[in-house]
């Protein structure tokens, strides 16, 4: 199995392959592509630009291109060429046939730079799968295209075997992790569950690749030992819990890096990952502040916590690595209203951390009331106000016509309704 599993072996030489399509609304930066490039260890030696109107659809650049393509992996000894848009299984065959030498399209390469920054038992058979699905839809045209060329009584060979069999271990395979997937998830699911019933605030730190998020959230959790308490113990150990001054417990999550144009599929094998960030009362949107297209990546980033529908939680910017700046001191930055919106930090010299949870512990939303409450006829308008303010969870009515009404809301909004009833809390507890 690992034979075709593994990722593939970088540190190659490459040839980067980015064009201008007329037919993308939104076109892929070649400047994010030689940085991928990079970060999953490979080593360009020759990037060509191109435009055309749509993709060729025998091998996605013109034959001109192709050729121009050849000369450059011959002249640089390049022994791999790596696209930075999708290609087609029949595409990338094509042009592998054509250039003697391996292709990795866009999609590829970001699941290589995510098989190596998988951290947790979750995310490395999320990896695993859409490793596999992307290779499975190579795998089955490969099969048709040889079956179609074969064919014929004694003509199957034993690449024919090989290919069906290797089908089949890729089928069982993804079967296996789906099923293991699930095994996980049901686990992380009572584990929010659990968190959302001790109503413990939950932080996920989010921000584009090489933020510095990791470092971060091992500095600011290290203190905490990890204490195995039933509560957390099915939880990912990318989660952990803080006591935060005057906030007391709150759960630190880190997520998979960001990545601009994250491909679909993508996407959706990252969902359940990625979820942590959706279910978050805060996030922490880190960013290298030393970064030259700093500006770029946050813009990159908030496209993808629109893909995932999380942007529109409350969310504090951090930038770290101020020590790479000129001015490199650590700060709180507020809006108008005094609102913490910005720290300035250093998760490598241990600067600002304090700031750091001032500001969450300022942006968190307050304390939930959950409660039962005992309601007479005559505390209709208090019934109201909380349907109406959707904070009720169940209710029912005893035999006397006492009404239980189940509420959970915000304290200062639970204060503020019961002041408006003229009621105080005495008013409504069982006798
Ligand atoms: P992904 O896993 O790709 O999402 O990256 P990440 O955001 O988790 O970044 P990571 O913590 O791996 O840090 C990336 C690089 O930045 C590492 O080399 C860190 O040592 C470095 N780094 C992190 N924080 C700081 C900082 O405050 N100052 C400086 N100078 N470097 C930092």
């Amino acid at each position: 199995m690992s034979l075709f599993f593994e990722r593939p072996d970088f540190g190659e030489r490459a040839v980067l392959v980015h064009l201008k399509l007329n037919s993308e609304s939104e076109p892929e930066d070649p400047r994010e592509f030689e940085e991928l490039v990079i970060s999953a260890g490979g080593d360009p030696v020759e990037f060509l630009t191109g435009s055309r109107s749509a993709p060729h659809a025998k091998f996605f650049v013109g034959t001109g291109k192709l050729d121009e393509i050849c000369s450059a992996v011959k002249s640089s000894d390049a022994e791999l060429v790596i696209f930075n848009h999708n290609l087609s299984p029949s595409q990338e065959r094509n042009i592998e046939a054509e250039l003697k030498c391996r292709v990795l399209d866009r999609t590829g390469l970001i699941l290589d730079i995510f098989a190596q920054r998988a951290r947790t038992h979750e995310g490395k058979l999320q990896v695993e799968l859409a490793q596999l699905q992307h290779l499975s839809s190579r795998l089955i045209r490969g099969w048709t295209h040889l079956e179609r060329q074969k064919g014929g009584i004694g003509l199957r060979g034993p690449g024919e075997t090989q290919l069906e069999s290797d089908r089949r271990m890729v089928r069982d395979r993804i079967k296996s992790i789906q099923a293991r997937l699930l095994k996980v998830r049901k686990q992380r699911a009572q584990g929010r569950r659990a968190r959302d019933r001790a109503e413990i605030p939950a932080v996920s730190l989010v921000g584009y690749t090489n933020a510095g998020k990791s470092t971060l959230f091992n500095k600011l959790t290290e203190a905490d030992v990890y204490v195995a308490d039933q509560l957390f113990a099915t939880l990912d150990p990318t989660m952990r819990k803080v006591d935060v001054a005057e906030k007391g417990p709150v759960i630190f999550a880190d997520t998979v890096g960001f990545i601009s144009h994250l491909p679909h599929r993508l996407v959706d094998a990252f969902r359940a990952t990625l979820e942590e960030a959706a279910n978050a009362d805060l996030l922490l949107h880190v960013v290298d502040a030393a970064a030259e297209d700093r500006a770029t990546n946050i813009k990159r980033v908030e496209e993808v916590l629109k893909e995932i529908d999380a942007h529109r939680l409350p969310t504090l910017m951090v930038y770290n690595k101020i020590d790479l700046l000129e001015d490199s001191v650590s700060r709180i930055e507020r809006n108008a209203e005094g609102q913490p919106v910005a720290v300035w930090l250093s998760a490598l010299n241990d600067e600002g951390f304090d700031l750091l949870f001032q500001a969450v512990s300022e942006r968190l939303p307050g304390q939930l009331v959950h409660k039962t409450l005992h309601l007479l006829p005559k505390h209709g308008a208090l019934r109201a106000a909380m349907y109406s303010h959707k904070a009720v969870l169940s209710e029912q009515v005893d035999d006397n016509g006492c009404i239980n009404l189940e509420v959970k809301l915000q304290e200062m909004d639970f204060s503020r309704l019961l002041k408006a009833a003229g009621l105080k809390l005495e008013d409504l507890v069982a006798l």
